[in-house]
């Protein structure tokens, strides 16, 4: 659906040039987001902006759904893209409304799906469409002006979305409320989506793929558990962490581990004991760990959504970790 090939960009600055982006090979399938993933300056936003020709390419081509965007009318492509900006960009002299209806009203759409879709995409965003439409940007906070910069990319419903660290200076919660909704929200879209982001966990909460840049270079290209298992190079390994295999255990859940554990149904009548946690199969293996590690027998009972117990799981049930190839273990979702 997005295809980068062999992507370059220099930048000219008086005398001197900077290469942003070298030689970049990328391809995104449609309905998949793919996480931009570096460090400031490696070449994230510069990669983004050639895809809607904010930037012009040095070298290589962009492809979206099979087309060269250099052959594409520039305002048609960038009314087919939403651009969610770093730091929301929105309007700050236009109401709410109309920050979020721009695209829709150069679409020519009539008056009342214009009204509709507004309705629907502060609904969409968990905010109350009348006590907003009037105020403008600066009478919301951080996180709510972000959420009108991500309801406004969506507002012309676009196959594609370009998003610059679209949750980028919030509080971890709001920011972890936002991510939550995007999940969902992206779950019923299935939009193609470019995400622009600094933060480890942010990418593997939020990509289906990940790609790792550094000074302008592609490190890898990965889903988010064989980056962390397999990480290609040292300088992936640096930037995503020394608690990889920590993080790692956000990624899976209690399923995925005991679907490989021999004996796991068996032991429930033997070791239960009234001491023992309860762990849901859909906890993350890191929750499952902390209550494996808090609990003085050092296991727990596995529970289904009904709360029936499925079987036991004990601390040294995650050495299976290491034996078992990544593939495996989520192959049994
Ligand atoms: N207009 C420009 N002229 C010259 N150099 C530029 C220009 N825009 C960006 N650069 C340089 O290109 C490199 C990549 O910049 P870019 O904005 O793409 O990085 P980024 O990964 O998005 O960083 P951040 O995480 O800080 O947003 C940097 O070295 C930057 O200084
Ligand atoms: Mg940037």
């Amino acid at each position: 659906m997005i295809q980068f090939k062999d992507v370059s960009k220099v930048y000219k600055t008086g005398d001197k040039e900077v290469t942003a982006v070298n030689h970049i090979n990328l391809h995104v399938d449609e309905g998949e987001t793919c996480v931009f993933l570096g460090p400031s300056g490696c070449g994230k936003t510069t990669l983004l902006r050639m895809v809607n020709r904010l930037i012009s390419i040095t070298d290589g081509t962009i492809e979206v759904n099979g087309k060269d965007i250099k052959d594409m009318d520039t305002i048609k492509l960038r009314r087919s893209i939403g651009y969610v900006i770093q730091q929301n960009g929105l309007f700050p002299n236009m109401t709410i409304e109309d920050n979020i209806c721009v695209v829709p009203k150069m679409l020519g759409w009539d008056q009342s799906k214009i009204k509709t879709r507004y309705n629907e995409l502060m609904e969409m965003m968990g905010l109350n469409p009348d006590e907003f439409r009037k105020r403008f940007p600066f009478e919301l906070s951080g996180g709510q002006q972000q959420r009108i910069g991500v309801a406004r990319a969506l507002a012309g419903d676009p196959p594609v979305m370009l998003m610059d660290e679209p949750f980028g200076a919030l509080d971890p919660v709001i920011r972890e409320h936002l991510q939550n909704e995007f999940k969902r929200i992206q779950k019923e879209l299935k939009k193609t989506i470019l995400f622009v982001s600094h933060d480890v966990d942010e990418a593997l909460r939020l990509g289906d793929k990940i790609a790792i840049f550094d000074s302008g270079n592609l490190m890898q290209h990965d889903t988010p558990d064989q980056i962390l298992s397999n990480p290609k190079n040292d300088k992936v390994v640096e930037f995503i962490g020394q608690d990889r295999m920590l993080k790692r255990l956000t990624l899976l859940k209690v399923e995925d581990l005991v679907s490989h554990i021999v004996g796991f149904q068996t032991r429930q009548v033997r070791e239960i004991s009234n001491n023992t946690p309860e762990v849901s199969n859909q906890d993350t293996l890191k929750t499952a760990l902390s209550l494996l590690l808090a609990s003085p027998v050092g296991e727990g009972k596995v529970v289904d959504e009904f709360q029936n117990v499925l079987g036991v799981i004990k601390v040294s049930d995650f050495d299976q970790l290491t034996n078992v190839h990544p593939d495996q273990l989520l192959a049994a979702r």
